[in-house]
């Protein structure tokens, strides 16, 4: 029977990591660095990539490396494979980790129901649900070749759940429906594909709760009181669910929505 650690290990497979210059996607690309993965890290290009590349490197090496782009952009699937089949390794880890999670001030995004705008709905889907949905189809055969295929989708308590809106009253956020059916989306699409894609690509979900990022204190306060494990969450919460369903730790796993939310979900 193999060990931990070896089941753990990640040397010689390769990943790709969208979002990667994001808060949970760097801590992702962390997580398969550490385990010994070669990592590409996806996002728009803009100085933080460039960044969050540099300091990865500078602890892993040449283990790292970016690939900057829209996902927005229908065509970049396809660029991305055809960039993968000139580079040495075979994909075998795919975390689809990138969202339009847009800002409080974008027309049509956080506010109420009645001015939720079809433009932003149409932009949280492209980012959200269709582009994990083109990547993986782009991405299936070297995901398949690599014998030991992992896509990870990035979903989210409110994919799951609906939203309590008065956590946000006195506050500039929201929780627009977009979002939410995006993620519910995406969930859906990880069991339909860990059926289909099976048995050479296992197709796992990671739903987190709210992470900590300066939120006013009247929302952590609500949300924390509502939490069983009564704090919000960060960033490193994300690490152990991300080497459990990239590496052979989870080889009998398929299919599933791992919740890490602090028990939000729970009752
Ligand atoms: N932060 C939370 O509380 C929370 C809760 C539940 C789920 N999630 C999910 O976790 C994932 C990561 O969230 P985060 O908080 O780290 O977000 P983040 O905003 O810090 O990172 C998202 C990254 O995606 C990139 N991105 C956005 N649009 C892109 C595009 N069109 N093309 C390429 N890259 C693009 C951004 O540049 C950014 O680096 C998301 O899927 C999010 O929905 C987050």
């Amino acid at each position: 029977m193999k060990s931990i650690q070896a089941l753990a290990d990640l040397s010689g497979r390769k990943a790709l990591v969208t979002g990667g210059a994001g808060h949970i996607g760097l801590a992702a690309a962390e997580a398969l660095l550490e385990l010994g993965a070669e990592v590409i890290l996806l996002d728009l290009p803009t100085p933080r990539l460039e960044e969050c590349t540099a300091m990865l490197r500078d602890v892993h090496g040449n283990r790292v490396e970016a690939l900057g782009g829209d996902l927005k952009d229908a065509d970049l699937p396809d660029v991305i494979a055809e960039n993968l089949k000139e580079t040495e390794g075979t994909l075998g880890i795919l975390v689809n980790n990138a969202a339009f999670v847009g800002t409080s001030d974008l027309e049509g995004w956080v506010t109420r129901f009645e001015d939720q705008s079809v433009d932003t709905w149409n932009q949280a889907m492209q980012v959200n649900l269709t582009a994990p949905f083109a990547l993986v189809q782009a991405l299936a055969k070297p995901l398949r070749e690599s014998g030991h295929g992992s896509v990870i989708n990035l979903g989210s308590l409110y994919g799951v759940l609906g939203p309590d809106l008065s956590l946000y009253d006195g506050t500039p956020m929201g929780n627009p429906a977009a979002y939410a059916a995006s993620k519910g989306g995406l969930i859906q699409l990880t069991r339909w594909l860990s059926t289909v894609l099976a048995p050479e690509v296992r197709v796992n979900a990671i739903s987190p709760g709210g992470i900590s990022r300066g939120q006013p204190d009247v929302f952590v306060d609500r949300y924390t009181a509502r939490t069983p494990l009564e704090r919000m969450g960060r960033e490193e919460d994300l690490k152990g669910a991300i080497a459990y369903l990239a590496s052979d730790l989870s080889a009998y796993v398929t299919g599933q929505n791992l919740m890490v939310d602090g028990g939000w979900s729970a009752w």
